[in-house]
């Protein structure tokens, strides 16, 4: 049986994924492949499962909205949507917020707000920085392997390296819409930049007009240890866009933006974006965040002082550590001793567990990383 899937999926499956395990159930921080065996998950379904997988109280959620109505269409109002922009806009401080499916969707609409808004056309990014895949915020997206097959993208952007104020004063200008920043880099390995750096893209931002638009899709939820990353440097963004752990693996996006800065009537939409069932799910998942929140911190540092003799980094449960071109058989030793991890670009190792995972699993966890690194 499951070979059987293996082989479909070489048969009828594009093959843009490298894979070879199969996952098939979930319950807090464990995971079970289709042989049985169990796991510690420490990559949440990339930063997604921050409730852990099937919460009860998410399946409650899901469960029960799904009895009542599973779509109706935007041109009603939706069950669940206000209460969620409600809940958005009090953990943010911004004001309105916009749902799309993911977070790429949710980036390719901060793109249309920012350019509807300012009248302008052009964006300004971070070397290796990510914002999604969708042929609007690829064009944001640094990496140029996965970028420049799909040229010309739909809008002209300026990479900069990370951390870099001086270079982002350089190239940010009067035709700038808006700068896509993430506060700290996941994809590219958790990159955390220098002190004062949003800071820095704040007042560039104020000097030209640009908007500033702070990528929350990995970072946000509680991730770091706030809901949002920004909150640490207190700094106030024009939009912030969010995602992956909005729902404990439902999906949906959002973008939050400051007062004054909304689309107005047709400028924006989606069949599916802001459904009832998955804005129920959103609901249920920030109930079960508010929770475990003030711990986040407590058990991220446990996490990387087991961690200390590999130089971890991180903020909250977002862990990154350079371990060079070994990554993947580091990864291959930690699955083999029941601990998943994950390498991001660049040879970094990184763990992004759910939030609620317990100390005994992190003690775990940290044993079986390093034994894997030696
Ligand atoms: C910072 C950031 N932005 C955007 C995205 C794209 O999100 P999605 O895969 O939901 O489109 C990702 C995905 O990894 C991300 O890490």
């Amino acid at each position: 049986m499951a070979e059987d899937s293996r082989v479909l999926d070489a048969r009828y499956y594009m093959p843009a994924f490298g894979r070879t395990m199969k996952i098939v159930r979930g319950a807090g921080s464990r995971v079970w492949d289709d042989q049985g065996k169990e796991y510690i998950d420490c990559v949440a379904g990339i930063a997604v499962c921050s409730t852990g997988h099937c919460h009860p109280l998410v399946v409650e959620a899901i469960c029960g909205q799904a009895k009542d109505l599973i779509h109706c269409s935007n041109l009603y109002y939706v069950p669940n949507q206000a209460e969620l922009a409600e809940k958005l806009v009090g953990i943010t401080g911004l004001a309105k917020a916009f749902f799309s499916n993911s977070g790429a969707e949710a980036n390719d609409g901060a793109m249309k707000l920012a350019r509807v808004r300012t009248g302008r056309k052009n964006f300004v990014a971070f070397a290796h920085g990510f914002h999604g895949r969708t042929c609007g915020s690829l064009a944001v997206t640094h990496k140029p392997a996965i970028r420049e097959p799909f040229e010309p993208l739909s809008a002209p952007c300026a990479f900069v390296d990370y951390g870099d104020l001086d270079a982002l004063a350089e190239v940010v200008d009067n035709d700038t819409a808006g700068v896509f920043v993430e506060p700290i880099q996941g994809e590219a390995g958790v990159i955390i930049p220098p002190d004062g750096f949003l800071q820095g893209v704040r007042e560039i931002c104020d000097d030209t007009g640009a908007l500033m638009i702070v990528d929350e899709v990995q970072t946000g939820m509680g991730r770091t240890g706030k809901w949002f990353a920004f909150q640490h440097s207190g700094v106030i963004p024009d939009i912030i866009t969010i995602a992956k752990g909005l729902a404990s693996g439902f999906p949906i996006g959002a973008l939050v933006a400051r007062e004054g800065l909304e689309f107005t009537k047709g400028e924006h939409g989606s069949t599916f974006a802001g459904g009832p069932l998955a804005c129920a799910t959103a609901l249920a998942t920030i109930g079960v965040v508010e929770e475990i929140l003030p711990d986040v911190t407590r058990k991220g540092e446990r996490f990387m002082k087991g961690l200390a003799t590999h130089n971890p980094r991180g903020r909250g449960l977002m862990i990154g550590m350079s371990v060079g071109d070994r990554c993947p058989e580091v990864q291959q030793t930690c699955a083999e001793n029941g601990v998943l991890v994950n390498c991001a670009a660049d040879g970094n190792l990184r763990l992004i567990p759910p939030l609620v995972i317990t100390d005994e699993e992190i003690d775990t966890a940290v044993g079986v990383i390093n034994a894997a690194l030696g």
